[in-house]
């Protein structure tokens, strides 16, 4: 097994931080084993979940929660059950506790919606077992209200989780982006990294009870198929803290996650898009998540367009954008974002986006503010990512100049923390050991 800081490249990063805005103490690989070893009790261990058989041969399993259209009113709750008959399906939820008494919960629903999850020849060869997905989009929610649920499938009820409904008001919040969480080429062995960044999510979660969702960057894992999407939600179970709140997914679509086992487990009754959506995430922010896997121009950049000049007119609010495949990449050739810059860039320009969350090159980067292909600190729009929540990490090339300093490009897993207020974002990426490897401030324009 690695070290917790194997994948760590300070020598990428170290010469960065000295542009960061808040100066950071000096970091060794020591510190940082000392750091994970204080931090890295997970709510659910690799010892409860233990090896990827194990896990996927649970009958009961994966209960999660997912964001996308008005998270203040709506939200997708999902799990996953053995390929057999059982009883029935039911979900419990209630604003109070009831813990696991299902007669006391004020609400239920057996209306949901269980589909085979598809296996191919490569699943089937794997022997993977098969498995039934289940959702339920509970509507009419109260915002910013604690909801408490329990799931039963048969003889199976699940512990007492919880969530909580976004704000539709404009007070501060908490969000978390990150991106790339798939393996390398090694299978079936535990994702240690993966588990170890949904670990810190956990922890980040019971620490800061404002983060409303995980907005992923895409590329969950090497293919959208059972054998590896299993894996990515057995380990997903990481993110939930231990009294049991569960983290809610805001999804994007990446380049490994086209086949259809990616609608399978992000599946949202009556959606209407092809993975580009708005979610309010209060009344006074709105993340707009882009889909790379599609065209970029067409209906989606008509989409873009509206949403953008519609979210500008009235009251100013924040305005954020996730997408998987960068316009101002760290890693791979520049010319791979040429569609982004042409079709997208222009109207994030035009309607001045806030902040852009990319991920795919497997580093870390943030930019120096970008307009009309120069830094610009008046009109310059920030693009960060690139993707560290589990993949091997690449090196950047440091030398492009959109990275130059006030930017920062390196190499390590993270996650990025961002605290959005009235008056300004605040951002900073977080490695597996709690290290601060960038911060920034984005104000209002
Ligand atoms: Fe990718
Ligand atoms: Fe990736």
């Amino acid at each position: 097994m690695p070290s917790p800081a194997g994948n760590i490249d300070f020598a990428a990063v170290a010469p960065q931080i000295n542009f960061l805005m808040t100066p950071l103490p000096p970091v060794s690989i020591t510190a940082l084993a000392a750091l994970f070893a204080l931090t890295s009790a997970a709510p659910v261990t690799a010892t409860e979940l233990g090896t990827v058989e194990e896990a996927a041969d649970r009958p009961f399993m994966h209960h999660r929660v997912m964001f996308m259209h008005e998270p203040s009113t709506k939200a997708a709750v999902a799990w996953s059950t053995a390929d057999a008959l059982f009883d029935s399906h039911v979900v419990y939820w209630d604003t109070e506790p009831r813990h696991g008494d299902v007669g006391k919960y004020a609400f239920k629903t057996n209306g949901v919606h269980s589909h085979p999850y598809t296996l191919t020849p490569d699943d089937r060869g794997n022997k993977i077992p098969g498995n039934i997905g289940h959702h339920v989009l509970l509507e009419g929610l109260k915002p910013a209200t604690t909801y408490f649920l329990v799931i039963v499938s048969g003889e199976h009820q699940s512990r007492e989780f919880h969530f909580v409904t976004a704000p539709d008001d404009d007070r501060s919040f908490k969000l978390l982006f990150g991106g790339d969480s798939r393996r390398g080429p090694k299978w079936p062995a535990v994702h240690e990294e993966r588990r170890r960044m949904n670990s810190l999510m956990a922890g980040l979660l019971e620490e800061n009870p404002d983060i409303i969702a995980l907005a992923h960057g895409a590329d969950y894992c090497a293919k959208a198929e059972w054998t590896f999407i299993s894996d990515w939600l057995s380990d997903h179970e990481m993110t939930t803290t231990k009294d049991g709140r569960l983290l809610p997914v805001i999804p994007s679509r990446g380049n490994h996650d086209r086949g259809i086992t990616f609608e399978e487990i992000f599946y949202w009754p009556r959606r209407d898009h092809d993975f580009h959506f708005a979610t309010d995430l209060t009344g006074g922010a709105v993340l707009l998540t882009l889909n790379t896997e599609i065209s970029h121009a067409g209906d989606q950049r008509d989409w873009l367009a509206s949403t953008l000049k519609r979210y500008r007119s009235g009251a100013p609010r924040w305005i954020l954008t996730q997408y998987h495949i960068p316009a101002y990449g760290s890693v791979k050739e520049y010319a791979q974002g040429e569609s982004q810059r042409q079709h997208w860039v222009p109207l994030f320009e035009e309607f001045q986006v806030d902040l852009v969350m990319e991920a795919d090159h497997h580093s870390l980067k943030r930019t120096v503010p970008v307009y009309q292909d120069k830094e610009n600190a008046a009109k310059g729009i920030v693009y960060i990512g690139d993707g560290g929540l589990g993949v091997p990490q690449r090196d950047p090339d440091t030398s492009r100049w959109y990275l130059q300093a006030p930017g920062v490009s390196g190499n390590g897993h993270h996650v990025h923390l961002l605290e959005i207020s009235d008056e300004k974002i605040r951002g900073s990426a977080i490695g597996p050991g709690r290290q601060v490897l960038d911060e920034f401030e984005i104000r209002r324009r």
